[in-house]
């Protein structure tokens, strides 16, 4: 039996991050952009990270890539343990190490993590030199077999290519060919197919997900789009204010959603429905800047299912069942009142 064959649960934790707490200074303001997360990503599965602008889904990347700004970032508190390594306090050294060779990740904005003065077979060719410590032939060697591993047609005439002179979704091929390179046991793929029209999108997902089959990786999939979420990955975690409020193999939470703002994300995309009417395509206002730990649920305030108990402290993360959890102290309330939706139908 190969990984693939064994079910998401059993499979071996690559990456565990416990109690992680990040916060930004900002003037004299401290915004906590990341509070308390706990999260462990498994071998060979596909994770995706899901919730609205500035909930905290690149910095964690950040923070799990050493890449955070050197000033005005403090982590207060957590681990991240990639095997037995621990990543958090690591030297300079052991990070670019780990970077070069353990973890690669494709960055939110193709055109600033591309150089636009140097063709893409120099661009590719410098991580592979980098990484195999290999001569210039050996490189080109490489940098074609990656080019072709991203299924970039006529990879030998792409070489001396600009990343202007690429469409979109050819670039995106190259940063997945750079970040795979080092031959990584964890991809990070922030917000990979944003920027690209909707076929070009589903070609770049079935792209990350055969190379996760076929390299045996794991994949840290970062999204706002629910769709994306639905048709990539194995297991999800939804943000919100920097903390996971809901968790669960795809399936489940897409079936049984057990926190409000699940709820909301669902009810937002186009063409969901409630009952008869149809719901607006936005969730009234956004999210906060927290300044301040807050003991209650952040998102009650924009929450339709909120009831004042939803100000006192939160419990512990809900059990709904197993491999599901939610912050939610409400997560029937919250499925009585969506279960009838297209969206939740669709997957019951
Ligand atoms: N360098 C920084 N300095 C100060 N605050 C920051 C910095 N980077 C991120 N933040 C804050 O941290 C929070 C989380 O930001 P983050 O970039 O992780 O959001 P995101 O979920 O990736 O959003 P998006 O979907 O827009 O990419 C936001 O409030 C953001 O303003
Ligand atoms: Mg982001």
């Amino acid at each position: 039996m190969t990984f693939m064959d064994e079910k998401a649960e059993d499979r071996q934790s690559i990456l565990t991050v416990s109690n992680l707490s990040l916060e930004f200074a900002d003037g004299d303001n401290v915004v906590r952009a990341l509070d308390d997360i706990s999260f462990e990503v498994r071998k060979g599965e596909i994770l995706s990270l899901v919730g609205e602008s500035g909930c905290g889904k690149s910095v964690t990347a950040m923070t799990i890539m050493g890449l955070l700004p050197r000033h005005g970032a403090r982590i207060s508190s957590g681990s991240i343990r990639l095997g037995e390594q621990e990543l958090l306090g690591a030297s300079e050294g052991t990070m670019r190490h780990v970077r070069g060779n353990r973890i690669g990740m494709i960055f939110q904005d193709p055109m600033t993590s591309l150089n636009p003065v140097h063709t893409i077979g120099m661009q590719i060719g410098e991580v592979v030199r980098k990484h195999r410590g290999c001569n210039r032939s050996q490189a080109r060697a490489r940098t074609l077999e990656m080019l072709d591993l991203v299924r970039i047609p006529a990879a030998h005439n792409r070489l001396g290519a600009y990343p202007h002179e690429l469409s979109g979704g050819m670039r995106q091929r190259v940063m997945i060919a750079m970040a795979l390179a080092c031959d990584p046991e964890l991809l990070i793929a922030d917000e990979p197919t944003t920027a690209l029209d909707v076929t070009v999108q589903a070609q770049v997902l079935d792209l990350i997900a055969d190379l996760r089959k076929d390299l045996a990786m794991s994949v840290i999939l970062i999204t706002h789009d629910l769709g994306v979420v639905a048709n990539a990955a194995d297991r999800m975690m939804v943000m919100y204010a920097g903390r996971i409020v809901e968790e669960a193999p795809v399936e489940k939470l897409f079936a049984r959603p057990s926190h409000g703002y699940t709820a909301g994300l669902l009810q937002s995309l186009p063409g969901a429905q409630t009952g008869h009417r149809s719901v607006l395509n936005e969730i009234p206002g956004s999210v906060p800047r927290l300044d301040k730990p807050v003991a209650g649920c952040v998102y009650a305030p924009r929450c339709s299912f909120a009831t004042g108990a939803c100000e006192a402290p939160l419990p512990p993360a809900q059990l709904i069942e197993p491999q599901h959890t939610s912050r939610c102290i409400h997560p029937e309330r919250v499925y009585e009142g969506i279960r009838n939706t297209e969206i939740v139908s669709a997957w019951a």
